[in-house]
């Protein structure tokens, strides 16, 4: 992993067919090494979209994102789909697990695609199961866990190839206070093991606090909270 890490966002501005305001107003933000920041937001303020546009899902209709000093517009999709793999995990609302794979395939997944050595990736995603405490669910298949044990799996594929960054998108949003505080506390040890920037958007207080900072997304601009 390389150790210069950077995303900064340049006046940008997002607007979709339909909607007569932009849902993002020529904001500019930077998330740096290790940082971990936390977004708020009422619903449809425009969250998933400024993470989607962070990891180059989707791109901006003015302004531009910058990985690395590289300006993410002037890459073929393939080499963003490179980029992605190679630096930027996702956490989402819901699990997005393979149903046909076991835990440990679906962790694996990431690290497969790079086409690695099976042993070494099967070793990496073992041990990323067992420090979110799945070590006795790896052959388990996603039907069988509970909704609590899929997003760990959910997050230890994300974090397998020890990624510069993690969006994560409610990554607790379907559990239950307790498990969720529980689930992301791991998460956040896991962060701090592997160097890895968080940026959450989540509507509960209670994690965001625990980032170390927190923007509120209203009329498309980012204020520190
Ligand atoms: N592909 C699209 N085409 C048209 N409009 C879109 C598209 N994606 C999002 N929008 C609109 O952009 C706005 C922001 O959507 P977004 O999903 O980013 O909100 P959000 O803050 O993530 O909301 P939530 O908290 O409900 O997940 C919404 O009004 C939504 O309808
Ligand atoms: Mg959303």
């Amino acid at each position: 992993m390389n150790n210069f890490f950077q995303i900064n966002l340049k006046n940008v501005t997002k607007n979709f067919e339909g909607l007569d305001v932009p849902v993002l107003k020529n904001l500019s933000f930077n998330i740096n090494a290790s940082e971990k920041v936390a977004i708020l937001g009422s619903s449809g303020s425009g969250k998933s979209t400024l993470l989607h546009i962070i990891a180059g899902l989707d791109s901006p209709s003015d302004g531009k994102v910058l990985f690395n000093n590289l300006d993410m517009g002037n890459l073929s999709d393939n080499k963003m789909a490179k980029l992605r793999n190679q630096h930027i995990g996702f956490v989402y609302q819901s699990h997005h697990l393979l149903n046909d794979f076991s835990s440990i395939e679906n962790v694996m997944m990431p690290l497969t695609v790079r086409r690695g050595d099976y042993l070494e990736d099967f070793n990496q995603a073992k041990k990323v199961l067992k420090k979110l405490g799945l070590g006795k669910r790896l052959n388990h298949f996603p039907h069988q866990l509970s909704g609590g044990e899929r997003q760990r799996v959910a997050i230890a594929r994300a974090m397998v190839t020890a990624p510069d960054l993690i969006l994560a998108d409610e990554p607790t949003g379907n559990l239950d206070h307790k498990n969720a505080n529980l689930i992301f506390d791991s998460f956040l040890e896991l962060a701090d093991e592997f160097k890895t920037a968080i940026v959450l958007v989540t509507h509960d207080l209670s994690l965001a606090k625990k980032m170390k900072k927190n923007y509120l997304l209203a009329s498309g601009k980012l204020k520190s909270n």
